[in-house]
């Protein structure tokens, strides 16, 4: 008989992981606590924006016309525990006020709502991402708390998708990783994989701490090298080079790769800044903290380049205090193709600049409504001709490829002065000036 699955926690990576198992043909029940939530997700509407979730939503939920039936919703860890046979953990850890640490509270508590429904033979398997050791610990409560005993058993497989492709990481992913102590864990993800394995998924299998810290390393490496081309750009800066020249350049070099070498304002979201985080907070505890104390430089280097931005833009300002100053901002999210706000490097100088006095207005395609929430003194503008509008500088600080197509031309029309900044190296400088404007980036030429 076809396994059962169920994922528990329907926010980023459950809501997509759900859709995912019903794709692949599983009979899926999600669940969460948040009871609106669950009622959104069974009209088949998402509650944040994400190319092509809404429509896999809609391809499976049950009682949507035309949908396979196979994803439901229940808020109730009873029916969950009877349903399924594998149980995903897809809650969020975030990070700890006021410490680096991350914050297991939701994992203990959906852990401790499950397993004294646990009455049979049932695989929970933990996907978020958790400081190494957690897994151990989980499944020793697990075994505790679970009537079925060691039949509740345990397995750590780390998810690696990124905002904006989710969908397409979900079903195909780079590699999938299980930590696993016994064979039937094993099988049990093999079956729940087979179809992204018989399409090229490489399928790795390791114990429960080498399964942990192969997402916290990968998350650290990739910060590791937007930090380290950040750092060039301010050398590139001082010396006159030219930063993106020089990642294209070395990023010919297969050992170095081309990707996530672009310069700029650096890394946001609710996942790389809060996991080198954690990550540096448990080494810490294991005694290990010499070993990883590059991350802590990784964090203050991408910490800088947002006060860096605000300091460029005062420069092309003139120098002195921004009062009475406008300042366009193009982009809010943390990166394009995601209406998610968190930590996000745009946001972070747009209200730099206006705390400073500066005449804020920002636009972003997607992400307005959660930037306003979080941020609701400064400005917004219903477009980006909207947002520039008489403004003394233009900043471009998420990438979106609506700004890719601006015209320089119609847009200079509307600005007081044609300056642009982009945070993001992300236009072409040669179309910009040639429109007439005086274009600026973080490490690269000023002309
Ligand atoms: C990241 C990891 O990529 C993913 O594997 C993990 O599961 C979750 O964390 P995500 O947070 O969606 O995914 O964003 P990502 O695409 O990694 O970008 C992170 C940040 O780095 C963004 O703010 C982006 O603008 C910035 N970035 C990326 C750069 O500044 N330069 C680059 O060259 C690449």
């Amino acid at each position: 008989m076809a396994l059962k699955i169920t994922v528990i926690g329907t926010g980023y990576l459950g809501a997509t992981h759900a859709a995912a198992m019903a794709e692949l043909g599983f009979e899926v029940m999600g669940l969460d606590v948040v009871p609106e939530k669950i009622e959104t997700l069974r009209r088949g509407e998402v509650p944040m924006y994400e190319p092509g979730l809404e429509e896999l939503l809609r391809r499976h939920v049950a009682g949507i016309d035309g949908s396979s039936g196979r994803l439901r919703f229940t808020t109730d860890f009873a029916e969950v525990a009877a349903f399924g046979d594998v149980h995903f953990l897809c809650v969020n850890t975030p990070q700890k006020h006021l410490e680096y640490a991350c914050d297991m509270s939701h994992v203990e508590s959906a852990l401790a709502s499950l397993a004294p429904h646990l009455h049979g033979p049932a695989l929970v398997v933990g996907k978020s991402t958790v400081p190494v050791g957690s897994a151990e610990r989980l499944a020793a409560y697990l075994a505790e708390h679970a009537p079925a005993g060691d039949d509740a058993e345990l397995a750590w497989n780390p998810e690696f998708l990124r905002e904006g492709f989710a969908v397409d990481d979900t079903l195909h992913p780079d590699r999938i990783v299980v930590g696993v102590r016994g064979e039937r864990a094993e099988k049990l993800l093999r079956e729940v994989y087979a179809t992204p394995v018989a399409e090229g998924s490489p399928f790795i299998v390791t114990d429960f701490p080498t399964a942990e810290l192969v997402k916290t390393s990968a998350n650290s490496f990739l910060a590791t090298k937007i930090s380290f081309i950040n750092a060039m750009a301010e050398v590139c800066e001082a010396a006159g080079g030219d930063v993106a020249k020089l990642a294209e350049a070395i990023g010919h070099d297969d050992r170095i790769g081309k990707k996530f070498l672009r310069a700029g304002i650096g890394f946001g979201g609710g996942c790389l800044p809060k996991d080198i985080r954690a990550f540096m907070a448990r080494a810490g505890e294991l005694g290990a903290d010499q070993a990883l104390t590059f991350l802590r430089e990784i964090d203050s280097i991408n910490m800088r380049q947002r006060g860096q931005m605000v300091e460029l833009t005062r420069q092309a300002l003139g120098g002195g205090p921004f009062l009475g100053k406008r300042v366009a901002v193009l982009g809010a999210s943390f990166k394009p193709d995601s209406d998610d706000v968190r930590d996000s490097p745009a946001l972070n100088v747009a209200g730099q600049i206006h705390l400073q006095g500066g005449q804020v207005t920002v636009y972003d395609p997607k992400g307005m409504d959660n930037a306003r929430r979080i941020f609701p003194t400064l400005g917004y503008a219903g477009s980006a001709l909207e947002a520039v509008r008489g403004a003394d500088v233009v900043l471009h600080l998420t990438e979106w490829r609506e700004f890719r197509e601006l015209d320089p031309e119609e847009l200079g029309r509307e600005v007081a002065a044609r300056v642009l900044l982009d945070g993001r190296n992300a236009l072409d400088p040669g179309v910009w000036r040639r429109a007439g404007w005086t274009y600026r980036a973080m490490g690269r030429p000023t002309a």
